[in-house]
């Protein structure tokens, strides 16, 4: 055995390591010169057939030169890993400057805006919420109303009937007999949100389906200052300090006096404009102080008990509150309608 080779043979191994530039090529050097069919492996079974004097000697360069190899195997290797790793992570690095991918999030309709907005309102002035169905006997849409069969005031309402005696509410006021046959004779401060039906023709400012605030307070000595005083605090909440309102003497069969209700027109803040038809001022809903009949008939003496009682429509101030042109876009839930009420909800 030349020891000579053995030496150009580690040499040769060395620089091979050296020069190795990924952990793969290191991998094959390292399968050329350590397993066990390598040179080196071939070499330390020959020693067994040497001569006895130089067994030792090249038993020992073999070992050294295996050790050689294997310690600048080991530690390129490592060198080799390290580097591999920072390539990769300099690779996958992420640029977070780069903006998002857009959710495209929705909107809430104006509709749910605005009810919110209301009912948060009435529940700041210590009203509780009171529900009613929407499918509702006669007696109780009508006649508990003050609306006997044949009252004039059953047309105007004429609506979807589901058989002789039920119907499709026309308004929320039926919440009212309910809330008052629920609470037995005492005081009442109560709101109603919720859909009403009527046989209208859908138009720019009329849909056979809408929503209405129903609300109701009784108790002792209760005036139409009363009245006044909530919704004139209402509609400054809603649309702003400036807004004033006016009480108009109207007719509902279930309110005496009955009252309908304007607020200052925004567009020309009272002036007259095309908006309000001249006259300064917007219609936005109907109200009055409970009838007696209507107390009788639900419970309550009107010799000891009075209230005040309103209806309003919650697309109709969305509406005014938006410059809304048309009622249908409330329902039709196109997304370029809804978009522009981002900012808002
Ligand atoms: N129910 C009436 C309607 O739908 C609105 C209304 C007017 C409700 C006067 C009231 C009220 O509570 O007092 O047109």
């Amino acid at each position: 055995m030349e020891k000579g080779t053995v030496l150009l043979l580690e040499k040769t191994a060395l620089k091979q390591i050296e020069e190795a530039k990924s952990t793969e090529a290191l991998n094959n050097v390292k399968n050329t010169y350590l397993s066990k069919k390598s040179e080196l492996s071939t070499l330390t079974s020959q020693i067994g057939s040497l001569p006895v004097e130089q067994k030792k000697e090249c038993g020992q360069l073999i070992n050294s030169v295996r050790q050689a190899i294997t310690q600048a195997i080991e530690e390129k290797m490592v060198l080799l890993k390290n580097q591999e790793l920072e390539e990769k992570l300099e690779k996958e690095t992420i640029d977070i400057s780069l903006p998002g991918k857009d959710s495209n999030l929705g909107s809430r309709n104006p509709f749910y805006v605005i009810q919110d907005e209301m009912v948060e309102i009435f529940l700041g002035m210590g009203f509780e919420i009171a529900d009613g169905p929407e499918v509702e006997t006669d007696l109780f849409n009508f006649e508990l109303l003050n609306i006997p069969k044949d009252h004039p005031a059953r047309d105007m309402q004429d609506t979807f009937y589901i058989n002789e005696n039920e119907l499709l509410r026309t308004h929320t006021s039926p919440v009212q007999a309910r809330a008052m046959k629920a609470k037995k004779g005492s005081p009442i401060r109560m709101i109603c949100p919720g859909k009403t039906y009527r046989r209208d023709n859908d138009d720019a400012t009329h849909s056979h389906q809408f929503a209405q605030i129903e609300g109701l307070v009784i108790d002792k000595d209760i005036n139409l200052g009363h009245l006044k005083a909530t919704l004139e605090l209402f509609v400054k909440k809603m649309f702003g300090e400036k807004r004033e309102i006016r009480l108009r003497s109207s007719y509902f069969p279930f309110t005496e006096p009955s009252v309908e209700v304007d607020i200052t027109c925004a567009n020309c803040n009272g002036k007259g404009c095309a908006m309000c038809k001249g006259t300064g001022f917007i219609e936005i809903l109907g109200a009055g102080m409970v009838h007696p009949n209507v107390l009788k008939m639900n419970g309550y003496d009107p010799n000891q008990y009075s209230g005040f009682a309103f209806g309003v429509g919650i697309e109709r101030l969305a509406i005014l509150r938006y410059d809304i042109d048309d009622i249908r876009k409330i329902y039709q839930n196109d997304v370029r309608f809804l978009q522009q009420f981002k900012k808002v909800s």
